[in-house]
C-alpha cells in the first residue's frame, strides 16, 4: 500500500494545470454506449473512476484506446448488457451505464452500487423515472434487472430531489427513447450541461440546457451520429488547488479552468478575504492580510458545491474566527472531521452542521483518507502543520485527482508518494 507524505509549514507559488472533469467524463464516457461510430474524446482525466469505466465499458464489448488524456471508443460491438458487481462495487457510478444500456438493448442487468463513506447513495430515483419511460425494473441478487423489449417511451418526469447522475442517466435515455421526455428539477451542473451538449452535437434535440427543466425528442431506438469532444475542466480539482494557495496564504495560478463554473467557490474565498484573479481560463489567488471565517451551506449548482465542503472546512480551522459549514446533501459527508482532529483541528459535529475555531495550529500525524475529497482535505492540513504528515489509504485519492504529487511538486510543495 502506499502513502503520501507531506512536510508541514509550506508556502506554495507557481501555477498548475488543471486536468478534464472527472465528474463530465464518467457520464461522457456512457453515452458513448447510444453512438453509432468511434468517438475521440479530447482533456480526458487519467484518473482511476475512468479507468475503472473504461474497464466496464470493455467488458461489454466496447474496444478504446486511450494516451495522453485523448481517449477514442468504439462501442459497435458492444453486445453484453450487464454491468457485473466486480466493477460496479469498485465506482458507483457505473450506474451511468443503466440508462444507455437499457435504451440501445431494450435490457440490462446493472449491479446496485451500494453505498459508500459519504451516505447510503440510493438510485431510487434513476429507477422510478426509467419505470415512468415503460421499463420494468426488478431488484434481484444485488442486480437492478431492468426491461423495455419495446423501447423506452418519452414521458413527463419530475425529480422529487436534485439528482446529477439520475438526471444523467435519464437524459441519455431519453435521447433513443420513443417520443418526447420532459424532466423537471433537472441537476444544472456544468457536468450535466456538458452531456447535453454532446447529444446536441449528435442530432438530439434538447431544450432548455442549463435549466432545471429540459424537453429531450427521443431518437425513436435509433443510434447516434456522435461528434469528437473535449471534456470541460474539473472546477473541484481546481478548487481544491485554490484551497491549496488559500491555506499555504501562498498567490498561486490554475490554468485550463472556466472560472464561470466556480463562482461560487472564488466568491467564498473572497469572502474569506482572499484576493482573486481571473482570465477567461486562469484564476489567481492572492494572500489575505486576515483570513476570515465563513458561513457555507452546500447545495446543488451553482450553489456551493459538496464536493468542495473538506476542503473548505480544513481551510477554515486557520480562519481568525469561527466558520460553520451545513452539509445539506450528503448524510455522511463529515469523516474527514475526526482525521483533521487528529491534527488538532477544533470541529464540532451537530447533526448536518459542523462548528470550526478558527487560530489553530495543526500537528503533523498519521492519518487515513476515507473518501475522494476529504483526502484532499488531509493534504491542505497538511501544508501547514508542524513536522511531516502521513496520509494512509490514498487510492481513494488518485480515483479523482491527476498526477496529485506531481501538480503539487510544481508549486513547490513537499510531498511524496511512498509504499508503506
Ligand atoms: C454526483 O453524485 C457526483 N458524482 C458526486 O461527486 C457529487 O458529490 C454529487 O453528484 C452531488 O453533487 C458524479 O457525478 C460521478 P446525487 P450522485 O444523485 O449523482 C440523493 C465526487 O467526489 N439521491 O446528485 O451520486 C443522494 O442520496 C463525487 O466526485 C436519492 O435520494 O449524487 C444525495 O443525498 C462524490 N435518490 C442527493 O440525492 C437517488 O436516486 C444528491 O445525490 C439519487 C440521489
Amino acid at each position: 500500500m502506499q502513502y503520501l507524505s507531506i512536510k508541514g509549514n509550506q508556502k506554495l507559488k507557481g501555477s498548475v494545470g488543471i486536468s478534464g472533469a472527472k465528474n463530465a467524463a464518467l457520464p461522457l464516457l456512457a453515452v458513448t454506449l447510444l453512438s453509432k461510430n468511434r468517438v475521440s474524446i479530447e482533456n480526458i482525466p487519467e484518473v482511476e473512476d475512468v479507468k475503472t469505466l473504461l474497464t466496464l465499458l470493455g467488458n461489454l464489448g466496447s474496444n478504446s484506446s486511450c494516451s495522453n488524456n485523448h481517449v477514442t471508443i468504439d462501442t459497435t460491438e458492444v453486445k453484453s448488457a450487464c454491468a457485473n458487481y466486480e466493477i460496479v462495487k469498485k465506482m458507483r457510478a457505473s450506474i451511468l451505464t443503466l440508462g444507455p444500456l437499457l435504451a440501445r438493448f431494450g435490457h440490462c442487468e446493472v449491479s446496485l452500487p451500494g453505498g459508500c463513506a459519504i451516505g447510503q447513495r440510493p438510485i431510487d430515483l434513476h429507477l422510478n423515472a426509467l419505470e415512468q419511460m415503460g421499463a420494468t425494473i426488478e431488484l434481484k441478487d444485488g442486480y437492478v434487472v431492468a426491461k423495455a423489449p419495446n423501447g423506452l417511451k418519452g414521458a413527463a418526469i419530475i425529480f422529487n430531489k436534485i439528482t446529477v447522475t439520475g438526471s444523467e442517466n435519464i437524459i441519455m435515455a431519453a435521447s433513443l427513447a420513443h417520443g418526447v421526455t420532459k424532466l423537471v428539477n433537472v441537476a444544472k451542473e456544468p457536468e450535466v450541461v456538458q452531456l447535453c451538449e454532446v447529444l446536441q452535437d449528435a442530432g438530439v434535440v434538447i431544450e432548455g440546457v442549463g435549466t432545471s427543466n429540459l424537453i429531450i425528442f427521443g431518437s425513436c431506438g435509433k443510434l447516434l451520429d456522435m461528434k469528437n469532444f473535449k471534456v470541460i475542466p474539473d472546477r473541484i480539482e481546481a478548487g481544491t488547488y485554490l484551497c491549496a494557495g488559500a491555506i499555504t496564504n501562498s498567490k498561486i495560478t490554475v490554468t485550463n479552468v472556466n472560472p464561470n463554473h466556480m463562482k461560487e467557490i472564488t466568491l467564498k474565498l473572497i469572502q474569506m478575504g482572499f484576493g482573486i484573479k481571473e482570465t477567461k481560463s486562469t484564476i489567481t489567488i492572492l494572500p489575505a492580510k486576515k483570513i476570515l471565517p465563513i458561513h457555507i451551506e452546500t447545495t446543488e449548482y451553482p450553489g456551493f458545491p459538496t464536493d468542495m465542503q473538506a476542503q473548505f472546512m480544513a481551510l477554515c480551522t486557520q480562519a481568525n474566527g469561527t466558520s460553520v459549514i451545513n452539509e445539506r446533501l450528503f448524510e455522511n459527508r463529515f469523516m474527514h472531521v475526526s482525521e483533521l482532529g487528529r491534527m488538532g483541528t477544533n470541529i464540532k459535529l451537530e447533526g448536518h452542521s459542523a462548528t470550526i475555531q478558527g487560530d489553530s495550529q495543526l500537528n503533523s500525524a498519521d492519518v487515513m483518507a476515507t473518501d475522494l475529497r476529504a483526502s484532499s482535505a488531509l493534504i491542505l492540513a497538511g501544508f501547514v502543520a508542524k513536522g511531516t504528515t502521513k496520509i494512509h489509504r490514498i487510492y481513494h485519492l488518485d480515483r479523482g485527482y491527476e498526477n496529485l504529487e506531481g501538480k503539487f511538486s510544481k508549486l513547490g510543495a513537499k510531498i511524496e508518494r511512498l509504499e508503506e
